[in-house]
């Protein structure tokens, strides 16, 4: 069966058909990033605004790309939560009149689990259960995955979330937004060891909090950085590797509790090339094997979305014809 996913809970206006929930045919993603950049963040207006403008070309570009008609669709799925409001309004207006004039059923999928489903495409069958991590701009969560379409909420941020302590960070350190991408590449020439940064240790075995890792860099940035000594490079480095041992840990710990063997990693942070790596080490001196989609697969984009709706759990199909 071909599935029409259609994403726009934020910046990026996506559409996608996945054959059967597991192989990509087209992915296209338009996002009005380059809009917000002079706001040093999303600004909600600009980005619904935008996703109208977009989301009739992008999805016949899909459809195009894959080479089928509306007519060749089956089931379409909609990112109804969470998100802006208005971003997601414009997304599940457009899947509703067409999931009404196209007689075919619509599902309403949470873009947060979605992210995991990103990694049952191409190709790949991970093994379940599994532990999931989403890292994204908001949220930070472990989900347990008993099955493929039985996926709980084991843990989740306190406070900010992974992606959103990278770009607050970044505006501290006047680097730009977003700020997971150059941080990361930053980092990568920096002394991770330089600076004593650590993330909080009160918010509970399986759940996180980055707020105060983020105004320890603030407060570290404003008061006591020798910057002959230490370089703006040394500070990325050593924010992310606090963030990535954090994220690591948990991680690991949550598949020893539930005893398995899979972890699936998804959201924009699972594209960090440090997480990458120190989770791909760590999962491997404990057994577990761990997967991460390819990166344009982390960041928010409709074929994750199509695949959950398929194969994985949904608030449940409605038949609007
Ligand atoms: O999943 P996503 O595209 O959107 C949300 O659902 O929020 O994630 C966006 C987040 C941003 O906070 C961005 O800074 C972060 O992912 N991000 C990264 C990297 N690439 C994107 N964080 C760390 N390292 C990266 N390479
Ligand atoms: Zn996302």
């Amino acid at each position: 069966m071909l599935v029409l996913g259609i994403e726009t809970s934020c910046d990026e206006t996506s559409a996608a058909v996945v054959k059967d929930g597991r192989k990509v045919l087209s992915n296209i993603i338009a996002s009005s990033l380059k809009l917000h950049r002079q706001y040093g963040g999303i600004i909600p207006e600009i980005a619904s605004r935008s996703h109208i403008e977009t989301i009739a070309g992008v999805t016949r570009k899909a459809l195009k790309d894959a080479g089928c008609s509306l007519g060749d669709i089956g089931l379409i799925c909609v990112t109804a939560n969470p998100g802006l409001i208005g971003s997601l309004l414009v997304g599940v207006s457009f899947a509703r009149a067409l999931s009404l004039a196209l007689k075919v059923p619509l599902k309403e999928i949470d873009h947060v689990s979605a992210h995991l489903y990103a990694n049952f495409l191409d190709g790949k069958t991970p093994e379940l259960p599994a532990v999931g991590l989403v890292v994204s701009g908001g949220h930070t969560s472990l989900y347990y995955l008993k099955s493929i379409r039985d996926c709980r909420l084991i843990g989740w941020t306190v406070d900010d979330a992974a992606g959103e302590a990278f770009d607050k960070v970044a505006k501290i350190l006047d680097l730009g937004y977003p700020g997971g991408p150059v941080i990361d590449r930053l980092a990568k020439q920096g002394n991770p060891r330089k600076v004593r940064f650590s993330c909080s240790a009160f918010s509970g075995a399986l759940n996180f909090s980055f707020s105060g890792i983020k105004t320890a860099v603030l407060y570290y940035a404003r008061g006591k950085w020798d910057r002959r000594r230490v370089k703006l490079k040394d500070i990325a480095a050593s924010f992310q590797e606090a963030v990535v041992d954090n994220l690591t840990r948990k991680a690991i710990a949550a598949c020893k509790e539930k005893k398995v063997r899979t972890l699936l990693v998804g959201g924009g942070v699972a594209a960090n090339s440090r997480l990458r790596q120190v989770l791909t080490e760590q999962a491997g001196a404990n057994r577990i094997k761990v997967y991460f989609p390819k990166p344009e697969l982390c960041l928010d984009n409709a074929a994750m979305v199509a695949a959950n709706g398929s194969i994985g759990y949904s608030f449940g199909a409605q038949r609007l014809s």
